[in-house]
């Protein structure tokens, strides 16, 4: 028989994951579907539970539901424990195992597609949400100089500092008390500015300072989009030297998530080549 994956998010009908997956199994010959599940927001866990009793073997979790796959699963990763965040499911036959591929997702395509090694540099993330939780270990872990978190919320970013403090030199600040300090790396993890860049006059402005980037920086947006997203456009205008949407890591991320699923790792570069 056939086995049962999906994605689960709200908003969900815009996710590639089941193109990427699809894509993965023929590479691979793994006999599965894959498919997009549309939970409401106030019933996260009962759509991954009824998925379960329904043959759903795993099932990726993306916005805004990865603060709830960690509480749902009963057993997870160590990295995802840190994380405090799941973007990955596996079924257990009794009970979901939580994993956290995000990170290493993003670190992977950071060095092996863009050629860029955040060990030694000064980064900045936007964001202290789900996407945030998953990010801030795995890039520690690469031996920056300084990791600024930076959040609306401050409280939010103010945590988050203070969870991850024992893996680096992780400080938080609001976006205020960002001032005129440049990074190397910036990393929109938030979940503002969704719509496109030919929309960008009906965007709100960037809440944060214009002066970000450092000589030969590299803007990274978490979310992806047809190019280029509102973040992308505006880092390009701003003086970063590159600026990439999350289509890479979301790509990696599957590759990390399928290797877990099916114990294969799938060549993800034909994938990128085809989804862009
Ligand atoms: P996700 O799992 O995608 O991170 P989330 O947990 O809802 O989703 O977090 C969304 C992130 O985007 C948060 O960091 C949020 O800031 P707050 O913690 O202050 O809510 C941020 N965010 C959302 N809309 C924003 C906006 N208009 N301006 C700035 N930050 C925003």
């Amino acid at each position: 028989m056939t086995d049962r994956y999906a994605v689960i998010g709200n908003p969900i009908a815009h996710s590639k994951s089941p193109e990427i997956h699809a894509a993965f199994a023929r590479q691979t010959g793994q006999d599965l579907s894959y498919e997009r599940l549309l939970a409401p927001l106030d019933a996260f866990a009962a759509t991954a539970m009824r998925f379960a009793r329904e043959g759903g073997r795993g099932a990726n979790v993306t916005v805004p539901f990865k603060l709830e796959a960690f509480a749902l699963a009963r057993e997870v990763s160590a990295r995802a424990q840190h994380a405090g965040a799941c973007n990955t499911l596996a079924w257990r036959g009794t009970h979901w195992y939580g994993d956290n591929t995000d990170g290493v997702g993003l670190v992977r395509d950071l060095a092996a597609n863009l050629g860029v090694s955040p060990a030694g540099r000064d980064i900045l993330v936007l964001g202290a949400g789900g996407a945030g939780h998953g990010i801030l270990g795995p890039l520690l872990a690469t031996g920056p100089r300084s990791l600024v978190i930076s959040n609306r919320t401050a409280a939010r970013a103010e945590e988050l500092a203070r969870l991850f403090a024992a893996d680096g030199p992780i400080v938080a600040r609001t976006f205020g008390e960002l001032g005129t300090r440049r990074f190397d790396l910036v990393i929109d993890a938030t979940s503002a500015n969704v719509t496109a860049a030919d929309d960008i006059d009906a965007a709100a402005p960037l809440p944060w300072p214009e002066t970000l980037f450092a000589p030969g920086a590299l803007a990274y947006d978490l979310k992806y989009a047809v190019e280029p997203t509102v973040f992308v456009h505006w880092a390009r205008q701003h003086g970063a030297a590159r600026a990439v949407d999350g289509l890479g890591m979301l790509i990696e991320q599957a590759a990390e998530s399928f290797l877990l699923w099916r114990g294969v790792r799938p060549d993800t570069a034909p994938v990128f080549a085809l989804l862009r």
